[in-house]
């Protein structure tokens, strides 16, 4: 036997001595054998173990868009889901209407068709109380915290010198703060799990500067440099975090009165594909807003197996935009 590997026979040695004294080689062997009999169970049905299978993921502002369709991609690569939403429709200083308690149990019927297990929480993303309970609540009942993705956002649209107090407050509270507190939140669990996916949601506006959304296009900025932090403070602990920045997309945050009068003032009713098509005239690829489900998928992208090493990125997805950006 050479030196190398009676180092290695006595560390296997020490090693499984460990385990018996502390019990975790009876939980490994019982974890295994359920994995193979999950995996023998899905060969016989003609199923086969998904990405996401036996993670849980957390989402905020899952009751509807963006958060639901990617709370969807989740549920549909296996994961457990965990809706946290404030689900009220009249919030101070926000001039369109939020969703409703009912929508969020639509959400997760939504979830719940799709075969996974789903489980709502009506808090505010600026109590970070609320998200601890939450994410306690998680664990308790799925096991782990594995992916987070911090979505639950306000928006603003018109001149600089004309928002208000609370207008620019409740924008930092909720979407940079809110984001930095679902981090906080997050960080003892994914320790826990030994690692895991913080994915957060910003903009394109995060990626210029612009006369109508200037207020809330700030705190999209605030997004990404804040991701990048938190990137480089948690990387040697296999914590990943990476940012989505969407284009326009069709949801009630954009799909509202105040936001197609400030893009379209001279247009007597202007819609939401008036304002796409006004996008689509000057953009890369022609089309001027994305579905929910395109950025979903960017979201899952950043869930999955494929970017266990990536860290730190924005990702566009944002009808070509991406090639005017400079970062
Ligand atoms: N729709 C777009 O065009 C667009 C573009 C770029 C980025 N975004 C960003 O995407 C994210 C999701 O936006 P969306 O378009 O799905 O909007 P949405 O209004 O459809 O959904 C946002 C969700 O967040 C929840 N929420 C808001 N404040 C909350 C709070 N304080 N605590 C808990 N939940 C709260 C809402 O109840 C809602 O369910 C936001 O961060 C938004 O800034 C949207």
């Amino acid at each position: 036997m050479t030196s190398n590997s009676k180092n290695t026979a006595h560390a296997q040695k020490v090693s499984r001595r460990q385990m018996l004294r502390t019990g975790t080689i009876g939980a490994a062997a019982v974890a295994a054998s359920t994995v193979m009999t999950a995996r023998h169970a899905a060969a016989q049905s003609g199923t086969t173990t998904r990405e996401l299978d036996g993670k849980t993921a957390f989402v905020t502002g899952g009751a509807r868009g963006i958060g639901l369709a990617s709370a969807e991609e989740f549920a549909k690569a296996g994961a457990n889901i965990v809706l946290f939403d404030i689900a009220t429709p009249n919030m101070p200083h926000v001039s369109y209407a939020l969703p409703s308690r009912a929508d969020l149990a639509t959400a997760q019927a939504r979830i719940e068709a799709l075969g996974a297990q789903c489980m709502t929480y009506r808090g505010d993303v600026r109590n970070l109380e609320d998200q601890q309970a939450a994410m306690r609540r998680a664990v308790d009942r799925f096991g782990s915290l594995d992916i987070v993705l911090a979505n639950a956002g306000v928006g603003h649209a018109g001149a600089i010198e004309d928002v208000t107090a609370g207008e620019i407050s409740t924008l930092y509270e909720v979407n940079v703060g809110g984001y930095m507190k679902t981090t906080q939140a997050a960080l003892p669990h994914l320790r826990t799990a030994g690692g895991g996916r913080i994915i957060y949601i910003s903009s394109g506006l995060s990626r210029t500067g612009n006369g109508i959304f200037g207020s809330y296009g700030a705190t999209k900025w605030a997004v990404n440099g804040f991701a990048k932090s938190a990137a480089l403070a948690y990387g040697r602990e296999n914590i990943m975090c990476n940012v989505v920045a969407p284009g326009l997309v069709r949801t009630p945050f954009a799909d509202n009165e105040a936001v197609l009068r400030a893009v379209l003032p001279n247009a007597e009713n202007p819609t939401f594909d008036d304002v796409s098509a006004a996008i689509a005239s000057g953009s890369t690829l022609g089309i001027g807003h994305h579905e929910v489900e395109d950025i979903a998928k960017a979201v899952m992208w950043f869930a999955s197996d494929a970017t266990k090493r990536m860290t730190g990125e924005v990702m566009d997805v944002s009808y070509g935009d991406a090639a005017r950006s400079v970062g």
